[in-house]
């Protein structure tokens, strides 16, 4: 009989979790100060593009390039931001945000890089933000670099593929510490390096552009060492802007600094050992391609065995500067895919989630897909590779949880694009309710069984500039009329907020 409690029990918890799966989720099931915020990105948001001593950005000028862009749009006047961020702060109260992920737009602070001044009024404009955050009680998490540089690096040395961008970076960040250290107590030296890398130089869908084989379409391409390369470079600047953060920085407002990675959860496709080896190796050649070397101070063993000489490698100093430089992982998750080997079988592809012949490059030798016998993984977006599987997020956290020794983890971004079928349901916008419910419920049970995650975000507090779709692609829980660039609050917005202050335990 105490087997038939047990069991009894056990099919009383698991009928709960399936419940709390679809809608109860509560903001008390989440630890007393858990942060919960909504995160943007300069570019993405502020328009203004040439105002106040702005300079061109790599994306300025890549959106002129016609057939860039899927709906031929820029971000010169985006979300106008930069004009109404005082509105966009009151609606991040009133929805009962407790905090705020930015990020800073390089090529308006400094214009030239190195080679100029500080531009003062960007200064203002950042200190205007991060002050009236924190006067409604919301912490800014602020992002150093989120894709956008000043074009002239381009064109003067090569951006990210030359190792002077590590000093220009080191530069910006200091500007950054220097002008909002005293307040800003959480930083993201960068944002994504992985997928940075990943799109502006093997699939050609990021300024400036490059591909790598087999993506043998794009003209500028030549080498499959590229994104490598950048990503290189982006870790040395991230670990070099850290050490400086810590030595002359941190103390003033006991600040945190953290990267954020693109963290996309993978499944075997089939029960094969050769499959499931190449799930392993797809994460290792993801989130593990940024994560290893800023905890361990290396590159993941995995990437290590199958490039060989084609990795770029790290000095000891190297390594010693990389290792720890950093406080949280930031984990920017949307959805799982499936993992095929393409070492052991041929891999032909026939969907466009997938890359045919076996992604060498960055994800060692496996094809990713989104299908099985005709099924995709979960719901398809709005977004090529973005399914909706809610229970990847508990699997995600618990994998960087194992790998990295429960170091303290954000969300720092996880967001529903609704597929172009639904690009009516700006007002009622109920599947990205139940994403968000979804995904909240999977993480909560991730941190009950341990994980130490301080903090979810969504993305994004309005829809904004998906960079290569375009506006198309809408992320946003606040519609922005077109016209009238009036923010509108979507369903998901009420609900968020309900979420946010229906709780009675928290402070
Ligand atoms: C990743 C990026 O950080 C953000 O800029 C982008 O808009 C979202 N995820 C959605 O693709």
């Amino acid at each position: 009989s105490r087997c038939l409690i047990l069991l009894l029990l056990w099919a009383i918890s698991e009928v709960k979790c399936s419940i709390q799966e679809q809608s109860d989720i509560k903001r008390t099931d989440f630890p007393n100060g858990f942060l919960f915020g909504a995160a943007t990105s300069a570019y993405q948001i502020e328009g203004a593009f040439l105002e106040d001593g702005k300079g061109l950005s790599n994306w300025d000028a890549y959106c002129r390039i016609t057939g860039s862009i899927a709906d031929g749009r820029n971000g010169d006047v985006a979300d106008d931001h930069y004009h109404r961020y005082m509105e966009d702060i009151e609606i991040m109260h009133s929805l009962g945000l407790t905090a705020y992920r930015l990020s800073i737009s390089w090529s308006r602070i400094l214009p030239r890089g190195r080679l100029g001044e500080v531009n003062q009024v960007a200064v203002m404009f950042y200190n205007k933000i991060i002050d009236n955050l924190l006067l409604r009680g919301i912490e800014p998490f602020v992002t150093i670099y989120h894709f956008e540089h000043p074009q002239e690096f381009e064109e003067r040395f090569g951006g990210w593929l030359s190792p002077l961008m590590q000093d220009e970076y080191v530069h910006f960040a200091k500007t950054c510490f220097e002008n909002f250290g005293d307040r800003v107590k959480y930083w993201i030296t960068i944002n994504e390096p992985n997928l940075f890398s990943e799109l502006a130089y093997e699939r050609a869908s990021y300024p400036p552009a490059r591909c790598s084989p087999p993506f043998g379409n794009c003209a500028s391409g030549n080498s499959d060492v590229e994104p490598l390369i950048s990503a290189h470079n982006m870790l040395l600047g991230h670990a070099k802007a850290a050490k400086l953060y810590r030595e002359q920085f941190k103390s003033k407002v006991d600040g945190l600094l953290g990267i954020t990675v693109s963290a996309f959860m993978y499944v075997p496709l089939t029960d094969s050992e050769d499959d499931k080896e190449a799930a392993e190796r797809a994460l290792a050649f993801n989130s593990a391609w940024t994560l290893d070397p800023v905890v361990f101070g290396d590159y993941p063993p995995e990437m290590k065995r199958y490039h060989g000489s084609e990795l770029p490698t790290f000095s000891s100093e190297e390594r010693d500067l990389l290792r720890d430089s950093i406080d949280f992982i930031g984990i920017n998750h949307y959805g799982s895919l499936y993992a095929k080997d393409c070492i052991h079988s041929s891999c032909i592809c026939n969907d466009s989630s997938c890359t045919p012949g076996g992604d060498r490059a960055i994800r060692g030798f496996v094809y990713q897909t989104g299908v099985r016998n005709g099924v995709f993984i979960g719901d398809p977006t709005g977004m090529v590779r973005f399914f909706v599987v809610p229970r990847g997020m508990e699997e995600m956290v618990h994998y960087i949880k194992e790998r990295y020794h429960n170091k303290p983890m954000l969300v720092t971004e996880n967001g529903y694009s609704s597929p172009p079928s639904e690009y009516d349901d700006y007002r009622h916008d109920v599947k990205r309710i139940r994403f968000h419910q979804s995904y909240l419920a999977y993480l909560a049970q991730a941190i009950r069984k341990g994980a130490d995650v301080r903090g979810y975000f969504i993305w994004s507090l309005m829809d904004n500039f998906e960079w290569s779709s375009g506006f198309r692609t809408k992320f946003g829980i606040y519609h922005i009329d077109s016209l009238t660039l009036n923010r509108i609050p979507k369903l998901s917005a009420r609900w968020y907020r309900d979420f946010l202050t229906n709780s009675s335990h928290f402070d």
